[in-house]
């Protein structure tokens, strides 16, 4: 999102135009993606969203869902056509108040053609209607949307958005979100951020939630989560609404370990605060899906997700601490391309390396020399790039331990006092914003005044062990 002063610069492109005197070029379509080298045709060229109003309704006994979603947006080019990504059955789309002309294109795409072409600098509304069974989708190779005994959960990295709302689908372009869902009496519809208005029962057995982020929000942690839940709500130290809710298909024993551990979360917040500067959103909290449905956790903006899987053995506060460190590292500060994941995971896992520290159960260092020596030399995590690990290890050991080692190498090179100073400095900075490796590092050199690019290259940028002094094998 970036809000333009859209009527100003409009204005402008019209006088142009009127004199005849700069010929405008003609107004072309926007394009299939924004430009990411690992996923061409995610996102959208040609305009910007500042906001989604996602309206729906869900019944989890057929898996139906149907809504309109009103998304505004700013042309960045004189707009013949736009793209959005989605796969649901679209029934009319309308532009600035007209019927526009709608087709699909590949596996996601959405082209629309609005009735009169869009200058750049000027307003779009965009107004999609839609249904579908999502579970029955399609989109890179499998189905995100997840049915669940008692409703579903849209939760997914990168591709999420295509199941349940039309989007330009790409974490550089970032909007605040409104989200409406009606759905059966009895059931929870949860979502980012906090609650404009209590549930209201409508009619015809059906109760509509409202959930509003005032904060500029990626398209992925964008979640919803229908079902039966346990909601506890609660104040921050700081003053923000605390809403967690648990799954009540959880058998007693995940349901104890995942509340010693979420009901944390304000905790672990104010711990993130000391160390990465103020927490960037309006609202915090968890959800615990019912066991055997969502595989992982999610960084969802405010309002994480997570498997019941990681409460089986106990409490679990390292994953708690991971995905609120995302809040700042992934959420707040989000990646300009996927290809710069590391600097998500490295910092989320970064993290519980100093949890474990600050706790005595484990210093970074020692979470560092143990995994240095027990990863196999051809194991994954040493011949890939972490800074460029291609799709299929998007989420490998290179992304996450390799990136929090990097880290942790960093630590060692500057200093105690440089490291948590860029550490801090890297989200207040780029807060809201994207960002790529290269930025990382420049900030890096220029916080410590050292020139850091052969402890990069080797550990971000090459596919090999890299060598540490002192540290060659396992010597225990
Ligand atoms: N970003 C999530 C985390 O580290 C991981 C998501 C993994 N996604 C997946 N489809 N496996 O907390
Ligand atoms: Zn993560």
């Amino acid at each position: 999102m970036r809000r333009l002063l859209v009527a100003a610069l409009a204005a402008t492109a019209l006088t142009i135009a009127g004199t005849g005197v700069a010929a405008q070029a003609a107004p072309a379509p926007g394009g299939p993606g924004v430009g990411d080298e690992y996923y061409p045709d995610y996102g959208n060229s040609g305009y910007d969203v500042s906001h989604y109003d996602i309206r729906l309704r869900y019944t989890p006994a057929t898996d139906r869902l149907t809504g309109t979603t009103t998304i505004l947006a700013t042309a960045k080019q004189d707009l013949s056509r736009l793209n959005l990504d989605f796969l649901l059955d679209v029934s009319s789309v309308r532009v600035n108040n007209r019927p526009a002309t709608f087709t699909r294109e590949g596996e996601h795409e959405l082209v629309v053609t609005p009735a009169r072409p869009v200058p750049a600098g000027g307003a779009l509304t965009i107004v999609v209607q839609y249904a579908g069974v999502p579970s029955t989708k399609v989109g890179a190779g499998y189905t995100a949307w997840i049915r669940t005994p008692d409703g579903a959960l849209a939760i997914g990295e990168p591709e999420i958005a295509w199941w349940w709302y039309p989007s330009n689908d790409h974490p550089s372009d970032k909007a605040t979100f409104d989200v409406s869902v009606s759905v059966p009496d009895g059931l929870e519809a949860i979502s980012n951020g906090v609650q404009p208005r209590p549930p209201v029962r409508e009619t015809l057995g059906y109760t509509r939630w409202s959930w509003r982020s005032v904060k500029p929000q990626a398209t992925y942690l964008t979640f919803l989560a229908v079902g039966q839940y346990d909601v506890t709500t609660d104040t921050s130290a700081d003053g923000l609404p605390v809403y967690n809710a648990y799954s009540q298909l959880l058998p007693q024993d995940f349901r104890d370990a995942a509340q010693s551990s979420v009901e944390r979360t304000a905790e672990v917040v104010e711990w993130g605060s000391t160390l990465f500067g103020p927490y960037p959103f309006e609202a915090l909290g968890g959800v615990v899906t019912p066991p055997g449905t969502l595989g992982f956790a999610l960084e969802n903006q405010t309002r994480p997700t997570y498997s019941s899987a990681f409460f089986r053995r106990g409490s679990n506060t390292s994953v708690v601490v991971h995905e609120q460190a995302h809040q700042w590292f992934g959420d707040s500060v989000s990646v300009a391309e996927w290809k710069h994941i590391w600097l998500n995971e490295g910092f989320a896992s970064y993290a519980e390396w100093l949890w474990s520290e600050k706790n005595e159960e484990g210093t970074a260092q020692e979470i560092f020399d143990y995994l240095y020596a027990t990863y196999p030399d051809d194991a994954a995590i040493w011949t890939t790039a972490p800074a460029d690990p291609g799709v299929a290890e998007l989420f490998g050991d290179a992304v996450y331990d390799r990136g929090a080692m990097t880290l942790h190498q960093l630590r060692l090179a500057v200093g105690d006092e440089d490291f948590f100073a860029i550490v801090r400095t890297w989200p207040t900075v780029n807060r809201y914003g994207d960002v790529t490796t290269d930025e990382f590092i420049a900030l890096a050199e220029k916080i410590s005044g050292e020139n850091l690019d052969d402890l990069f290259q080797a550990w971000l940028y090459t596919p090999s062990k890299p060598v540490v002094a002192g540290v060659s094998a396992f010597t225990s």
